[in-house]
């Protein structure tokens, strides 16, 4: 059962957003490109690296918040493939940021009941980083709460190229080199396989892009986008994004509401 009291303080602005959400509905898979670090650094007169270490609180504000709205799944982006490219330093802070939350949080995982795994080309991080993310990822594996997956040498593009080789070489192993796949096979050797794909993608800072998260899951998640830069973005602002999920209407392709029942009425009057 959710704890509404842990949710909101009694008469705060998260009480009243709380209210507008209908907790029977909610994204069971949220997904977040965290982006504005910089920004916020620079509006500062802060180096960009001050933004990404701000950024760690809203890290947690928003883990926690998810794994007491009972969310099945969060999904935040948090290193891209093409992030290489940024100066070595800022590179090596936002490592040395990671494996310090790990560390620190490790605690606040185990009681929030919260699973943690790492998806993206880990075996390209440095050995120091992937042996904190091991042992995090091994402590919290019998955990049944939220999911939490962090996307780190993630590109969207690298994890379908990725999983076609590996389907190439299961096919390979079995001599089964002339068989067809089909989207639910590819969907299962994705480095999200058994994770139902995101409900509600969210990107701070205002840009209007994907920059190569989960291109083959989002398919038909509801996007929102925020000005808010990511260290400023708090519970609050989870919740407004779950509002404006919630007054969508999901599609895939069809048609919803009145129109649908209109087609059935018609359908009926074809068939008798
Ligand atoms: C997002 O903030 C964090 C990472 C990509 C690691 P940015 O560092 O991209 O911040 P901006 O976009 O430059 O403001
Ligand atoms: C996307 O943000 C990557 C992460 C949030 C980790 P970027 O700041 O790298 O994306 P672009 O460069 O604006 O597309
Ligand atoms: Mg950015």
């Amino acid at each position: 059962m959710i704890d509404v009291r842990k949710l909101a303080e009694p008469g705060s602005i998260e009480e009243t957003l709380l209210e507008r959400i209908d907790l029977k509905r909610l994204p069971r898979h949220v997904a977040v490109i965290m982006d504005g670090n910089g920004r916020w650094a620079r509006a500062r007169n802060l180096p960009r690296v001050e933004g990404h270490r701000s950024g760690i609180a809203s890290v947690r504000e928003i883990v926690e918040t998810a794994a007491r709205l009972e969310l099945g799944v969060i999904t935040l982006y948090a290193f891209s493939v093409e992030n290489w490219k940024r100066p070595r330093y800022e590179v090596a802070t936002l490592m040395m940021l990671l494996k310090e939350y790990l560390r620190k949080e490790l605690q606040t995982l185990m009681e929030n009941n919260i699973r943690f795994t790492p998806i993206g080309r880990v075996d390209g991080l440095d050995p120091s980083v992937q042996r904190e993310l091991r042992y995090a990822e091994e402590k919290t594996a019998e955990n049944s709460g939220l999911l939490f997956q962090i996307a780190l040498n993630y590109g969207g593009r690298a994890e379908i190229v990725d999983t076609c080789n590996r389907i190439m070489s299961i096919l390979r192993e079995k001599e089964m080199s002339d068989a067809v796949i089909d989207e639910d096979f590819f969907a299962g050797h994705l480095y999200t396989a058994n994770v139902d794909d995101p409900d509600l993608l969210i990107r701070t800072s205002g840009e209007l892009r994907v920059s190569n998260f989960l291109l083959w899951q989002i398919a038909y998640a509801e996007i929102h986008v925020t000005k808010v830069l990511w260290p400023d973005f708090r519970r609050r602002n989870l919740f407004e994004a779950i509002i404006d999920f919630q007054s969508r209407e999901r599609r895939y392709g069809g048609v919803e509401g009145a129109e649908a029942e209109m087609f059935i009425e018609a359908d009926d009057a074809a068939s008798s």
